[in-house]
């Protein structure tokens, strides 16, 4: 957004009840009045509802959606392509036909609510209007499928450290992609990917993150009300930080994204994992009770069965639940 116009509705945002006049806005931002109509109308027509009258301007709604202007605000790289919905069926399932289309790497889909939300494991994820981030974003990696893995811990590590940064919250990883804070999940990563069979690689990947950002007004729905959690207190502070925390996710998943292979997010993977030291039932085709000692550089959860043998798990093939 423009600097003068993001100074404009903060000035009306923190002058909410009384009307401010335009001499005083063309004082205050160092230009001309005619300049001050002109950022006022665009900030009209981008959503904002503002009263115009004799003694100035007064903001009526302050429009508060996800934008592709806002988050490109703080993002480091500029060849992004966005798609903004305020309602989808799933974003991964758009992104992956688009993809099948030719889409582009780094191609960001985000939607305020998803009618069919999904989760891991054929699960559905609950994607209520407004009250999470509802993100994919499209990668074509030059990589094996065994390392698609990577993808999925390394934005995992990225919402949490976007998370730390613009809220100031310490969260952890449940592997191999849920993230948790204080005890219960606030976010879930769906990672999917068209393999070629030829070359044994991906053609694209979809990456898919959603993320709680406040308690819907009905809270969750029975199923999920005991294990899932939302980052923000109310919608107020959500819509303060929803879309810079959506450039942050962006910025910290790209840097890191960029050398994948090199996997330099592994120790902040590692260090973020909660499950280490518990005891977990392992759920795979005998199901058994084992003891989490750590993960492996390629990501597979190590754990210590009852006859004191190391076992790796790969996340596609088991799943685990705290005992
Ligand atoms: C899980 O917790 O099992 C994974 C949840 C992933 C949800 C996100 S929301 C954006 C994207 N679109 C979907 O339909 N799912 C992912």
């Amino acid at each position: 957004m423009n600097l003068h116009k993001e100074k404009i509705i903060d000035m009306l945002e923190n002058s909410r009840e009384t009307y401010l006049s335009g001499i005083e806005i063309a004082k205050k931002c160092e230009i001309s009045r005619n300049m001050v109509w002109k950022y006022i109308n665009a900030l009209i027509e981008e959503g904002n509802i503002i009263e115009k009258g004799r003694k100035g301007y007064k903001l009526v709604t302050h429009n508060t959606a996800i934008s592709s202007q806002k988050i490109k605000k703080h993002l480091i790289a500029d060849d992004y392509t966005f798609e903004i919905f305020e309602t989808i069926d799933s974003t991964n399932t758009y992104l992956k036909k688009a993809a099948e289309l030719g889409a582009k790497e780094k191609t960001v889909v985000i939607s305020s609510h998803q009618s069919g939300g999904k989760g891991r494991m054929g699960r559905s994820f609950y994607s209520p209007d407004n009250s999470g981030i509802y993100m994919s974003v499209l990668l074509r990696p030059d990589i094996s499928v065994n390392d698609s893995v990577l993808v999925t811990t390394c934005a995992a590590v990225s919402v949490c450290k976007a998370i730390e940064k613009i809220c100031d919250k310490k969260t952890d990883i449940k592997w191999v992609n849920d993230i948790f804070l204080d005890g219960k999940k606030v976010c879930g990563i769906l990672t999917e990917a068209a393999i070629n069979l030829e070359s044994n690689k991906p053609d694209y990947i979809v990456l898919g993150i959603g993320l709680n950002l406040y308690i819907p007004q009905n809270g969750f729905p029975d199923e999920i009300k005991n294990i899932a959690t939302a980052l923000f207190k109310d919608k107020t502070e959500a819509d303060l930080y929803k879309n810079i925390l959506i450039s942050e996710i962006l910025n910290f998943f790209f840097n890191d994204y960029k050398n994948i292979l090199e996997k330099d997010f592994y120790n902040e993977y590692a260090e973020r994992m909660f499950l280490i030291g518990k005891r977990v039932k392992v759920l795979s085709q005998n199901e058994y009770v084992a003891e989490v000692v750590g993960v492996d550089k390629d990501f597979s959860l190590m754990v210590k069965n009852d006859n004191n043998e190391i076992i790796k798990l790969n996340s596609g093939e088991v799943s685990t639940s705290l005992y």
